[in-house]
């Protein structure tokens, strides 16, 4: 991955510093709220004031008092915190904290695909840029797209973009046909079904608890799928004592913390010469450049307010829907 050198991110850290107790006194001076997804470190995690999914992450930012949201995770989260907040700073630790799935869809390409489809109602998932969303109909998360599906009436014609996984397990899952844009994330496609079934001979208790962002050939051997957060309530909820993770390490953190005696097992990448089971853009942030980054309040996101006004409206109906649905 190519990544931008931006000097105030890895400005030199006062020797002896305490980094923890220095990011505490920022945020309250600051009144900045420190907002981490699951798949950041567990450092970030344990500092952060929410931790959290997309969907929490989103409704998270849209009802915060705090002056500055620092989004800990990738730069569409902090995108959405910014449409939702136009008048709040938003920073991301480390501006080059992207996603591989967000990048699979250009906003070009993407206009190019609703025009050819008049009539269509266009879904997309929140892993994608301002632009994109601000062509859409409706946003969703992988918490809520089955509930946002299922609440159109059912000879609704649906595009649906960028993930084509969670696109044909929506499909699946709701029978409906909607037509899916091509685009994928590079950590989850990376999941080797091979070495997930080779770990279930070896823990044959264990429950595989997959992210719907896999191929269909992981999700069709899984026991339970959905959401970091469904992941993480499945894991605490289960009556089993070993599972077997197959979505960004990240998360089994929080799933340490909540289930103490129950073990967790990473499911294995492909290539196991790499850490494939780690997306390398949400590791890209660090407590130093979180330090840096609230004393500095340095990397800002900003968005063209056009594209900010017509944005927001899919992601309020989101939120709205969510609301109603007890999400
Ligand atoms: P969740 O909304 O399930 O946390 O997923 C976010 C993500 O980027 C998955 O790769
Ligand atoms: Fe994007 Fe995949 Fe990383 Fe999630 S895990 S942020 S979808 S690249």
């Amino acid at each position: 991955m190519q990544t931008q050198s931006i000097g105030y991110m890895d400005a030199p850290i006062p020797e002896g510093i305490d980094l923890k107790a220095e990011i505490n006194k920022l945020r309250k001076e600051k009144n900045a709220v420190i907002l981490a997804h699951y798949y950041q470190t567990g450092d970030i995690q344990d500092i952060a004031d929410f931790v959290g999914d997309s969907l929490a992450l989103a409704q998270w930012a849209a009802r915060t008092k705090a002056d500055i949201i620092v989004m800990c995770g990738v730069h569409f989260m902090g995108e959405t915190a910014k449409i939702l907040c136009p008048d709040k700073k938003v920073l991301v630790p480390d501006m080059n904290a992207g996603c591989s799935l967000a990048d699979s869809c250009p906003a070009g390409e993407f206009e190019t695909f609703v025009k050819g489809h008049p009539g269509y109602t266009v879904i997309s998932y929140v892993n994608t840029t301002a632009a994109v969303k601000a062509l859409t109909d409706i946003v969703v998360t992988s918490t809520n797209a089955r509930q946002i599906v299922e609440s159109l009436p059912e000879d609704t014609p649906i595009l649906f973009g960028p993930d084509r996984n969670l696109g044909n397990y929506i499909n699946s899952i709701t029978g409906r046909k909607m037509l899916l844009w091509n685009g994928a994330c590079h950590v989850h496609e990376q999941f080797s079904l091979e070495k997930i079934l080779e770990l279930k001979k070896k823990y044959p208790d264990a429950e595989i608890l997959t992210h719907p962002e896999c191929k269909k050939a992981v999700v069709e051997v899984s026991d339970f799928v959905g959401s970091t957060a469904a992941l993480l309530k499945h894991s605490v909820k289960s009556e089993k004592q070993q599972f077997i993770v197959a979505t960004e390490s990240g998360v089994i953190h929080e799933m340490r913390k909540q289930s103490p005696g129950k073990e967790f097992i990473p499911a294995p990448p492909s290539d196991s010469s790499c850490a494939c089971n780690e997306c390398n853009f949400m590791r890209l942030n660090t407590m130093k450049k979180l330090y840096n980054c609230l004393k500095f309040e340095l990397p800002e996101i900003f968005i063209d307010e056009n594209i900010q006004k017509k944005a927001i409206l899919p992601i309020r109906r989101m939120l709205d829907i969510s609301e109603k649905l007890g999400l």
